[in-house]
């Protein structure tokens, strides 16, 4: 079966790219799954209800969250019952939402996916380390099919994380840093890796980020208001073909589509 993974989805060109060119890439790769990062889909930082909404129905079968979870706060009464939207397992126990989640494929397999927060700058409310293994063993007892979004600045973390988890999950995907690394590969175990699957936006920016701005903030050290960018938007991510059956995974690829088409 085959899963597309969806990088980071930043502003209105990460969505427009999305909603234009996510039900025709589902049909022509013939993806049974889709699940895209949206924690920046709300002008840069955050997710408002109504966007994840908007993503899902363009095609995502479940959202996944990282450090900005919170930035718009009223999704966070939209997690309580919005069971393919998720945010990092180990932000507070104390905040609403779940970081593990259970949807169904189009082929009937179902897939958990398990989002996680990397320490390094991020300030998670619990180390992954301290419940990676339980939240694995609980999505494994309903389904051998497992992908995780390992939300992280360090590219040692994400690397360490598919190392452990290699042979008890189907893929370990890198999200937060915008930057797709060269790196996809299949481990030993049958565990796909890719430290960042990239960024779904407006490229001709810094990270997504209307160059001049980040630049004058970076060089005076003064506040800045961010304006999302709008050149070079390309959808980027991951696909993944796995055996529905083992759970191990038989080929990854990187994904780079230009918005609109060249
Ligand atoms: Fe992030």
């Amino acid at each position: 079966m085959r899963i597309l993974f969806v990088g980071d989805v930043v502003g209105r060109p990460g969505r427009d790219a999305v909603e234009g060119l996510l039900g025709h890439l589902r049909e022509e790769q013939e993806i049974d799954l889709c699940i895209a990062n949206g924690e920046n889909v709300a002008d840069g930082v955050g997710i408002t209800p109504r966007l994840a909404e908007r993503l899902l129905a363009a095609g995502a079968d479940a959202i996944t969250l990282g450090n900005h979870t919170w930035r718009r706060i009223e999704i966070a009464g939209y997690l309580h019952d919005a069971p393919r939207v998720i945010r990092p397992a180990n932000l507070s126990a104390t905040a609403p939402g779940r970081g593990l989640a259970f949807v169904e494929a189009r082929n009937g397999t179902t897939v958990a996916v398990l989002n996680l927060l990397g320490s390094l700058f991020l300030e998670p409310a619990q180390s992954m380390w301290e419940l990676v293994d339980a939240l694995v063993e609980e999505a494994r007892r309903a389904t051998p099919v497992v992908i995780v979004d390992v939300h992280a600045e360090a590219t040692s973390e994400k690397i360490a994380l598919a190392r452990w988890l290699d042979g008890r999950v189907t893929a370990v995907l890198g999200t937060h840093t915008h930057v797709q690394t060269a790196d996809a590969r299949i481990q030993p175990g049958g565990t796909a890796a890719l430290t960042d699957v990239g960024m779904t936006g407006p490229h001709d920016s810094v990270i997504g980020v209307e160059a001049d701005l980040a630049i004058s903030r970076m060089r005076t050290g003064m506040p800045v208001r961010f304006e999302t960018a709008s050149g070079g938007v390309r959808l980027e991510g991951a696909l993944v073909t796995c055996d529905p059956v083992s759970g191990h995974a038989t080929a990854i690829e990187p994904v780079r589509v230009p918005w609109p088409p060249l």
